[in-house]
């Protein structure tokens, strides 16, 4: 193991060393790996899901690009799958805040966590690219996906990475974290290819990937509104911990919750922008967001 950990480091600073640098949102650089902007940290991570996770065929898999609704479906998918474990009076939703009731992989350090505990089917989050996960998991795993107009995206990426931006850099003005998410410098981007990883795979494997739409699941309403979960002490209040050196209060993964809070935000000519490069980059593949 520790012979494979030391290669994983080895070729960790190799990559630091070779491969495109460009504007950090939430710390000074994000690296380009396969295609994709990565905090140093993910990257390192990746590697280490590829050496050491151990995918089983009943394993849930929710993807997202951040700021899609990840907390949402988590608490929906807990809720869906738990169905008959818990009662809503005594539901766990009720004191702990979404993002502890499943684990998200892109934060697994070495050592790796044994997941072999957890109840089948187990659920797993990720915000990585279909691409850049191991084959042991695409292969086999079910994965239910969900995407997000890339203007509230935007605009929801850039209140969080704000908030947890490092107090060493200067604020990140909207005209900057608009430019560098159009040029497709941001966390898990270019978004359009994040979102094109998944439509892709829902066409060719659709039994496998469950394709979903924030705007599309936002119309029915059900126990794990915005409104219920937001409204909870545990997501008032309550910290959450992602590995060992990341911790989130949970309020920030409640901000309104709307579709269309960019209106409020963004000019005519940012949102033709955005608008043309959605529509260039999904022409021909069916979507449409
Ligand atoms: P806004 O910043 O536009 O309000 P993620 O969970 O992927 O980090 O995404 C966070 C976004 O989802 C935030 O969007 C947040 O308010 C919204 N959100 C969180 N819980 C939600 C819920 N139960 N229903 C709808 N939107 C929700």
């Amino acid at each position: 193991e520790d012979a494979d950990y030391n290669k994983i480091c080895m070729k960790f600073e190799h990559l630091m060393e070779t491969i495109p640098k460009g504007n950090g949102w939430r710390e000074k650089h994000l690296y380009n790996y396969n295609g994709f902007w990565l905090h140093p940290n993910s990257i390192k991570n990746n590697l280490i899901l590829h050496t050491y996770f151990k995918s089983q065929p009943s394993d849930i898999f929710l993807a997202s690009a951040m700021k899609s609704g990840t907390t949402w479906l988590k608490a929906l998918m807990f809720s869906t799958i738990n169905r008959h474990r818990y009662s809503f009076s005594d539901h766990p939703l009720l004191h702990h805040g979404p993002h502890s009731s499943f684990p998200l992989l892109d934060f697994e350090t070495h050592p790796i966590t044994d997941f072999t505990h957890l109840p089948s089917p187990r659920l797993f989050a990720t915000h990585f690219p279909r691409t850049l996960l191991p084959s042991c998991i695409t292969y086999s795993c079910k994965f239910v996906y969900v995407c997000r107009d890339p203007k509230d995206v935007l605009i929801s990426k850039w209140h969080f990475m704000s908030n947890h931006r490092s107090k060493d850099l200067p604020p990140l003005l909207l005209e900057d974290a608009f430019e560098l998410f159009c040029e497709e410098i941001s966390d898990y981007g270019p978004f359009w290819e994040h979102v094109l990883s998944y439509w892709r795979a829902s066409l060719e494997f659709p039994e496998k990937t469950l394709f979903l739409k924030y705007e599309e699941i936002k119309e029915q309403p059900e126990l794990c509104s915005f409104e219920n979960l937001s409204n909870l002490e545990v997501n008032k209040k309550g910290v959450e911990k992602f590995g060992k050196f990341l911790e989130v209060e949970n309020r920030h993964y409640f901000r309104k919750g709307k579709i269309g809070d960019w209106r409020n935000y963004l000019s005519e000519e940012m949102r033709k922008r955005i608008d043309g490069i959605t529509h260039d980059k999904l022409k021909g593949s069916g979507l449409i967001l």
